[in-house]
């Protein structure tokens, strides 16, 4: 059954690649806002494939995705693109622009919905003391650590107050301090209102900091811990 007020709904997601390799056979499921949801599964299970859905990044092949209350089958490109400014996106290797100072990865998504200047740098800040890297705002990011890189990613994600954010294995390069630390982070930007979707496969990570467990299996769902 699929429940109208939730944040993003599924049914029968089906996703084959140009190759022809189905990586989602059929996904049922609903996320409501402000949960903590995990994904988990083997690799090639379809973790990454399934939030790349969620930001459109690939469009479904058959089936139903609302996301944020986009019909992500028929929504135009316009549309997808005003989705991405209401969703922070993590990536494992956090693509930060090495050419640019952290300030300046992080005013970026600012930028986009036009925020004037004079509020982009306060808002910065704010954001990078959160994450704890408040005196780092001029340092390029190659100046810094793995685990302070994907700080600075977790800032740019969340900076717009995103609904939705997406993390690709946010820990996945990180020492286990350093990944608990991560998930803090993560955990508090779930408190402070923000749907939050994680796909790892640290499952000491899952027992340490609880949310929901969605486990994948070559592309199809086989265990919900709601
Ligand atoms: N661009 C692509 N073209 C064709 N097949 C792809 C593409 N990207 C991924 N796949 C395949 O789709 C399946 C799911 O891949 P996906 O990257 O979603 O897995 P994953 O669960 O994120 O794995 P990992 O834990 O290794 O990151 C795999 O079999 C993969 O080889
Ligand atoms: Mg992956």
């Amino acid at each position: 059954m699929s429940d109208a007020t939730a944040l993003l709904s599924m049914q029968q997601l089906m996703l084959r690649y140009k190759t022809g390799k189905v990586a989602l056979s059929g996904i049922t499921m609903d996320i409501s806002e402000n949960s903590f949801v995990y994904l988990t599964g083997e690799s090639g299970a379809g973790k990454s494939t399934l939030l790349q859905m969620f930001y459109g990044g690939l469009r479904p092949s058959s089936g139903k995705l609302s996301v944020q209350c986009v019909n992500m089958r028929t929504a135009q490109e316009g549309e997808i693109r005003m989705l991405r400014q209401r969703t922070g996106i993590i990536f494992q290797d956090h693509r930060l622009l090495f050419a640019r100072t952290v300030f300046e990865n992080i005013a970026l998504p600012l930028r986009v919905q036009g925020w004037h200047i004079d509020k982009i740098l306060p808002r910065v800040h704010k954001v990078l003391s959160f994450v704890g890297l408040g005196d780092r705002m001029w340092a390029y990011p190659a100046a810094l650590s793995g685990g302070e890189q994907q700080r600075v990613a977790i800032a740019r994600a969340i900076v717009t107050k995103s609904r939705v954010v997406l993390a690709d294995e946010p820990t996945g390069n990180l020492d286990v301090e350093t990944a608990q630390q991560i998930m803090d982070l993560l955990k508090a930007v779930n408190r402070s209102g923000s749907t939050v979707i994680m796909a790892t496969h640290d499952l000491h990570l899952i027992n340490e900091f609880p949310g929901r467990v969605i486990t994948l299996h070559a592309g199809a769902m086989v265990a919900d811990d709601l």
